[in-house]
């Protein structure tokens, strides 16, 4: 109650409507308390942040296996940092599958279900629509959608909540930008907050659990919330997409790519981030939110000509290995190639739309042997990838290989001992799908390099 008092106090501190940064109000002890339901890498963060604050969070989730491991003082996911913060702020952290318990202690109620992509390209909301069905109707309660979802969701919804007589429900959209394997730095310094809302309690009480940050904010309605995330997310595809672009056209004039985006990447209207030419963009996010955008419009009668662009470039692209390969290779056939890293990108255990997904798949359809090493994801990698061995380290990759691909930049990849791998390996060619390793290196151990977009 003391919490929620306080929260009631610092209401409308200032904040307007447009860009503005917010100062914080908030005192250590008496913040307000929230609720956290879904408990994947979005859920656990922001539950794990909002306690670091000082707020009180109940994490809710269906599955049951998840909330006892999460009981026991197991995280179930791998991200750096995770587990500290959440070992710190234990005593601030209640894990439970019963909604009632956060109803119970929170008002806002923080949506961070998956919305996996269905056949068709829209977001599957089921998950979305199962929290809303649950929710007993009430006039104190907010849910603030964390989940990435299509602009009109938050409308749908409160279409529903009212037809539910639920309609004494509050609808906040916080759309959340962190970043898998850098997470937890990144919910306590975000770029911007996001807060889109009808101007009722609710936004205004999501504005304050976020003030101790001093994150420039983005205050606006609910369908302009929506489309910031699904646009930044398009948007960063599209800079990754073109950039890959220019390598492939690098290949073919003789310049080098990574000189090249150091150019660009100067001007600060372009800026050296989401430079990095390689083998495509994987993930949880971008290669979902591009199509979402893309159907999103479509449904709506308008063709996103450049969206189909961003998406194939990104396909074409984690095939371009095979074509390097066969290069210098010939056929494929009975070949033995080695992959470093399978994770989307470093720092993660995440096997989305990973490159890696793709490639091992036509590889092995090419006739290839595949071997594939990854620090951290080999767990998930083999509930989704068939016929690769799975090897201890590197090195074994390497074992009587042909062909070497950099595939994840991990960072004990960058520090390999070049004259080992060739002792190790069969043939001499390494391919730096990511542009990640010293050329210099690795040629003077007599092995063949070759990147992307480095002629
Ligand atoms: C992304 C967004 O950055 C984040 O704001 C959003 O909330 C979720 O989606 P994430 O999927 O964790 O985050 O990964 P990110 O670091 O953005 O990388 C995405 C993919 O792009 C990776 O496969 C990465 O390898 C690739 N990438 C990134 C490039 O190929 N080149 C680059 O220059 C940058």
């Amino acid at each position: 109650a003391g919490a929620r008092a306080g929260a009631r106090r610092r209401r409308g501190c200032g904040v307007v409507r447009g860009q503005v940064s917010i100062a914080s109000t908030a005192h250590m002890g008496e913040r307000e308390p929230v609720g956290v339901i879904g408990t994947g890498y979005v859920g656990l963060v922001t539950a794990a942040g909002f306690a670091e604050l000082g707020s009180d969070v109940t994490c809710i989730d269906i599955d049951v296996d998840k909330i006892d491991r999460l009981n026991a003082g197991e995280i179930p996911i791998y991200e750096p940092g995770l587990d500290q913060l959440i070992a710190k702020n234990r005593e601030r952290m209640r894990f439970s599958t019963n909604l009632a318990d956060a109803l119970e202690a929170a008002r806002l109620l923080f949506v961070a279900v998956g919305t996996p992509p269905t056949y068709s390209g829209d977001a599957d909301l089921s998950a979305v629509h199962a929290v809303v069905d649950a929710m007993p109707a009430s006039d104190k309660h907010a849910l603030v959608m964390k989940s990435t979802v299509p602009v009109g969701t938050g409308a749908a919804i409160k279409r529903i909540l009212a037809e539910q007589g639920k309609g004494g429900i509050s609808y906040v959209s916080c759309p959340e930008f962190l970043r898998e394997g850098s997470a937890v730095h990144d919910f306590l310094h975000p770029d911007r907050v996001v807060v889109g809302d009808d101007g009722d309690w609710a936004g205004d009480a999501v504005v304050e659990l976020y003030a101790p940050l001093e994150a420039p904010l983005v205050r606006t309605d609910i369908a302009s919330a929506e489309m910031v995330k699904l646009a930044s997310n398009a948007f960063l595809a599209t800079k990754i997409s073109f950039i890959n672009e220019i390598a492939n056209v690098c290949e073919l004039t003789g310049a080098d790519v990574t000189e090249v985006a150091r150019g660009m990447g100067l001007d600060e209207r372009i800026g050296p981030k989401f430079l990095q030419a390689g083998l495509g963009f994987g993930g949880s996010c971008f290669p979902k939110d591009v199509t979402a955008l893309k159907q999103l419009a479509g449904n709506t009668g308008y063709h996103f000509q450049l969206l189909n662009a961003v998406i194939e470039v990104n396909e074409l692209q984690k095939r371009r290995v095979i074509s390097k390969l066969q290069k210098h290779l010939g056929t494929l056939v009975g070949k033995r190639i080695g992959l470093l890293g399978l994770a989307f990108k470093p720092n993660t255990d995440d096997m989305r739309e990973a490159t890696s997904l793709v490639l091992s798949a036509r590889l092995q359809a090419a006739g290839a042997k595949v071997a594939a090493y990854d620090p951290v994801a080999e767990e998930e990698a083999r509930k989704l990838i068939t016929g690769v061995e799975f090897a201890p380290g590197a090195l074994e990759v390497a074992e009587d290989a042909d062909a070497v691909v950099l595939v994840t930049e991990w960072d004990e990849f960058k520090n390999l001992d070049w004259n080992e791998v060739a002792r190790a390996m069969k043939g001499k060619l390494v391919i730096d799908g990511r542009n990640a390793l010293d050329p210099e290196a690795v040629r003077a151990a007599g092995l063949v390099y070759e990147g992307i977009g480095r002629s």
